[in-house]
């Protein structure tokens, strides 16, 4: 099988060198000529771990070829949609890209000959295949789906920071469509690409496919928004420990125990785009999600508990210095997007506080985001130098190893608010410190 990539984004770029890894030809495609000449010359245009290794050696086997011209024919078997789709102002996707890539495709089916499977990547709602997707691409190649070329669903399960991992060794492969010879040769394809490693395979419909991909995600989320909201029961309660209450409800199998690290809330390009686009779905097919509508509110809400702990250490914030370690979404990742840190700065800013940030790999898209309204630390003791608190606002590796006397040395003021759960609460507090933490009553 020779494969396309049309989208080199996150999902796309870690797909086509996923495939590459195991051998297969790829052709990545991308309207952005900079982004295809950055990831010809071995540079991942994004930190996502080991990422740029496999490019390179992608690269270097002449596994991996990319072009920005949308309209060469890349000779291939199969073409993986893996364009974004953001939000519109009401939450429901924006099917721009799509619309334009499947008319790409479906033009470069005109001349293809052979059986073409086009395999959606991208999370859309359900319908997007059937509705949006097949008519264009029916429309621009003069040919039919089902009989002339194949259309699935494939939706992606990819976490940023983890994402070849994830690409190599996938829990399940959800395969929708309408064709059962369409879902016979993707499975085909998937035992041939993981051999004994293959995961469970679910072949159904279209629209299946389409919502596993949000009711994954909207469950995850509602996870973590429901181990927060009973942290932020436990902060109120003398003796509550949401640490505990999480162990001990994370060994009944029927919840278990993963995604259940209270914190600052979820962030990210997928979790809040994801649940407004099914919240804003429902809506327009006269469902209420009621269930996803409350992890929003409860996540809307989380990133201020932080402010109200640091008014809590040192009441008004007016001309005092606030340090923040972490400012992406989650640790292995130098991504903003939808970061809990932007809401925490926003309202310390607001309320006259001094702000100085620091993180190991998302300082540049800081920049680019916040300019001068903050500072910029060069490291975690530039950070909290002098501070009156400091937060934790991303659970990176590097600051769980920063030991009480550190704090205690360098800050002003040595008040901590632990917003992930990173640290021991009585190691800190008989060092000396003023801590407080997500989730910890008063003892
Ligand atoms: C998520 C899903 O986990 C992937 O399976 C999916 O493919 C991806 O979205 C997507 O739709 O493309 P990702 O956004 O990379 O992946 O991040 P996660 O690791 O799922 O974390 C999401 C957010 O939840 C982060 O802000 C993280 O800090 C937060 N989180 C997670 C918690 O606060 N507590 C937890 O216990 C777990």
């Amino acid at each position: 099988m020779r494969i396309s990539v049309f989208g080199l984004g996150p999902v796309g770029l870690v797909t086509a060198v996923s495939f590459c890894k195991k051998g297969y030809s790829v052709v990545g495609i991308d309207t952005d000529s900079y982004r295809v000449e950055l990831i010809r010359s071995g540079d991942a245009p994004f930190f996502e771990p080991s990422l740029e290794t496999g490019l390179r050696e992608a690269l270097d086997a002449g596994l991996l070829k990319t072009t920005s011209d949308s309209s060469v024919n890349t000779e291939s078997d199969m073409s993986y949609i893996t364009v974004g789709t953001p939000s519109s102002p009401d939450g429901s996707i924006d099917l721009t890209y799509i619309r334009g890539v499947a008319s790409t495709i479906g033009k470069t089916l005109l001349s293809r000959n052979g059986y073409h499977l086009v395999l959606v990547k991208s999370t859309v709602t359900p319908g997007t295949a059937r509705n949006v997707i097949k008519p264009i691409l029916e429309k621009e190649a003069h040919k039919l789906a089902g009989t002339d070329f194949g259309l699935c669903s494939n939706p992606e399960f990819l976490r940023e920071g983890r994402a070849m991992y994830d690409a190599e060794f996938p829990d399940r492969i959800i395969i929708g469509g309408e064709s059962q010879s369409d879902l016979d040769k993707l499975e085909a394809f998937y035992n041939e690409v993981y051999g004994a490693n293959t995961p469970t395979i679910i072949k159904t419909t279209y629209e299946n496919a389409e919502l596993i991909k949000y009711a994954n995600n909207s469950f995850l989320a509602m996870k973590v928004s429901y181990i927060n909201m009973i942290a932020n029961l436990c902060q109120n309660i003398k003796g509550g420990d949401v640490e505990h209450v999480a162990k001990g409800i994370g060994l009944d199998r029927r919840i278990g125990s993963l995604f259940l690290r209270a914190g600052l809330g979820w962030g990210g390009s997928c979790f809040p785009k994801d649940l407004n686009a099914i919240s804003a779905y429902g809506n327009n097919i006269g469902v209420k999600t009621a269930l996803i509508n409350a992890a929003i509110t409860v996540n809307e809400n989380q990133p201020l508990k932080a402010v109200e702990l640091v008014e809590r250490h040192i009441g008004d914030l007016k001309g005092k210095k606030i340090a923040l370690l972490g400012l992406a979404f989650k640790p292995d990742t130098d991504d903003l997007r939808e970061a809990v840190s932007i809401p925490i700065i926003a309202t310390l800013l607001e309320k006259g506080a001094q702000v100085v940030g620091y993180d190991p790999a998302a300082i540049p898209n800081a920049k680019i985001l916040l300019r001068d309204k903050i500072q910029f630390a060069t490291s975690p003791v530039d950070c909290i130098r002098d501070a009156d608190c400091c937060v934790i606002v991303t659970e990176w590796d590097e600051f769980k190893k920063i030991s009480p006397a550190v704090f205690l040395e360098t800050m002003r003021r040595p008040n901590v608010v632990d917003g992930r759960r990173i640290y021991d609460p009585s190691a800190f507090r008989q060092a000396g410190i003023k801590f407080s933490a997500i989730g910890l009553g008063e003892t």
